[in-house]
């Protein structure tokens, strides 16, 4: 595939959306012919930040939106999910595995530590009260790959 290719998706937070978006992601993606694995890996890292955005954000909000961009640029896909919520006050301590600021929801606090598991480049920026992006980028080694 030759070029770049966007989309943007913006939706109410409302957790009902949570599949919504993880599947309008992978469907995008299918271009890239990816794995099962792969396409695995995509569908819980966007779930995993899509679910942040809505619980941690927004507090379950539905006037809020929350916002998904995805470029593919050639055997790349780089995905960003935006917030404008609550921002997040301490980010070294967020990242920690296991850190939970709402254990009472029983959370496990693995969600960043997913996402940067599962895709090859993480990065998430955030203020206080300002809101939140994650930025995540991962390659697609295809299912041609598997057969060569
Ligand atoms: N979009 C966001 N807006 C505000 N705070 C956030 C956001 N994303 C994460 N956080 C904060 O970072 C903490 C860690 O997030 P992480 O996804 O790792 O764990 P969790 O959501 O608490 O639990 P889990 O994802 O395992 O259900 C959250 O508890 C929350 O305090
Ligand atoms: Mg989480």
């Amino acid at each position: 595939m030759t070029g770049t290719n966007e989309m943007t998706l913006s939706f109410s937070a409302k957790s009902e959306n949570e599949a919504f978006a993880r599947v309008a992601v992978a469907a995008f993606v299918s271009q890239l012919d990816p794995t099962l694995d792969e396409l695995n890996d995509l569908k819980t890292a966007v779930s995993e930040a899509v679910t942040n955005a809505i619980i941690h954000g927004y507090e379950s909000d539905p006037s809020c939106q929350v916002t998904i961009e995805a470029t593919i640029e050639g055997d790349s896909v780089s995905i960003t999910v935006t917030d404008n919520g609550h921002g997040i006050e301490d980010l070294e301590l967020a990242r920690q595995p296991l850190y939970t600021s709402k254990p009472e929801l029983e959370r496990s606090g693995m969600g960043f530590t997913i996402m940067e598991n599962f895709m090859d480049r993480f990065e998430v920026s955030s203020t206080s009260g300002g809101g939140t992006r994650v930025a995540m980028q991962k390659r697609i080694e295809s299912k041609k790959a598997l057969y060569n």
